[in-house]
């Protein structure tokens, strides 16, 4: 069925292990993440961004994300990712989403609360959660640009004010993680020192984390071998996924990843067979790509498995 993130939250709080959250633009995405989901035996998040609403039109999403649940006995969040204002979080409620992100991480500390507030007082009252973000990342944040000085972790004082003056539901939390296949130029680093605080300061309150995806050298290896030009992409390194998740980590974001397994295996696909022209051959191998990644993301970083 369609849930909230309430009750899975709760249990992956208590179990110390996190729910993937994957960003859906098509119907091959969303098979290939909720067919691991099912081999699994995980709940998922499928996340809806503003770009992929304007992308697949939000009807078209909707509907495929209502086939999932149809075809599956999975719990399945229907989330909205990064919602800029207050117009699209109503929307996605009206609209059935069960879950939406109201990111005024952008914005003054009062006026983020604010913003934030008014989304949960419209949200629950039709029973969908809300969630936050309190810091800034680094990277591209639906077509803002957060340079790298303008960044900022997230103070833990202020995240309890924040928590305890808007009712939000989760909090994403900003610890040294970006947006994008390019994450750090040296050595990946997160500040746990932060997290740890946070956690300890907000004992059984979900946390989230944004810009979570490992960039599986494999997948970039792959994409510059046959044709693309990633050279340098490096992500969070699955050990420290594992470790946020201990904490009260709940939530982990992951898109860039599906982007990369896809094309990955379509540009291989596109060199060793040129003679092929049936959509249906190389978008198949696509989604088996995103398949594989996010068993194994499930099963060997998130730790969500057989938890239904
Ligand atoms: O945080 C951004 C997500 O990766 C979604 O990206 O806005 O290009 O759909 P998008
Ligand atoms: P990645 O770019 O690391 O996959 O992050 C996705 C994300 O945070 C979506 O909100
Ligand atoms: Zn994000
Ligand atoms: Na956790």
């Amino acid at each position: 069925p369609l849930v909230t993130s309430k009750e899975m939250f709760q249990k992956a709080y208590e179990g110390k292990y996190a729910i993937g959250a994957f960003n859906v633009n098509n119907m091959e995405i969303i098979q290939g993440i909720v067919g691991a989901a099912q081999l699994e035996k995980s709940p998922v998040i499928l996340q809806v961004s503003a770009g992929a609403r304007k992308y697949a039109n939000p009807i078209y999403l909707r509907k495929l994300v209502e086939a999932a649940v149809e075809d599956t006995d999975l719990p399945i969040v229907l989330h909205l990712d990064h919602g800029e204002n207050f117009e699209i979080c109503k929307a996605c409620v009206d609209d059935g989403f069960t879950s939406v992100m109201i990111d005024g991480s952008h914005l003054p500390f009062e006026e983020n609360i604010a913003l934030t507030k008014k989304v949960v007082d419209y949200a629950h009252g039709r029973g969908v959660v809300v969630e936050a973000e309190l810091g800034r990342l680094a990277g591209i944040e639906d077509a803002v640009r957060v340079e790298e000085k303008d960044a900022a972790f997230t103070d833990p004082d202020q995240a309890v004010e924040f928590v305890e003056r808007t009712g939000v539901d989760s909090l994403a939390i900003a610890i040294g993680t970006s947006h994008g296949a390019f994450k750090f130029k040296g050595e990946p680093r997160l500040n746990f020192e932060i997290l740890e605080k946070i956690t300890e300061l907000l004992p059984n309150f979900p946390l989230v984390l944004h810009g979570a995806s490992s960039v599986p050298q494999e997948f970039v290896e792959l994409t510059n071998q046959y044709g693309g030009k990633v050279p340098g992409a490096q992500g969070v390194p699955e050990e420290m996924l594992r470790k946020a998740a201990k904490f009260g980590v709940c939530k982990i974001n992951i898109d860039t990843d599906l982007r990369l397994a896809m094309t990955a295996s379509i540009r291989k696909a596109f060199v060793e067979s040129p003679e092929v022209f049936d959509p249906r051959k190389y978008l198949g191998l696509g989604r088996e790509a995103i398949q594989n990644m996010v068993q194994h993301k499930i099963r060997d970083v998130l730790g969500s498995s057989n938890t239904l």
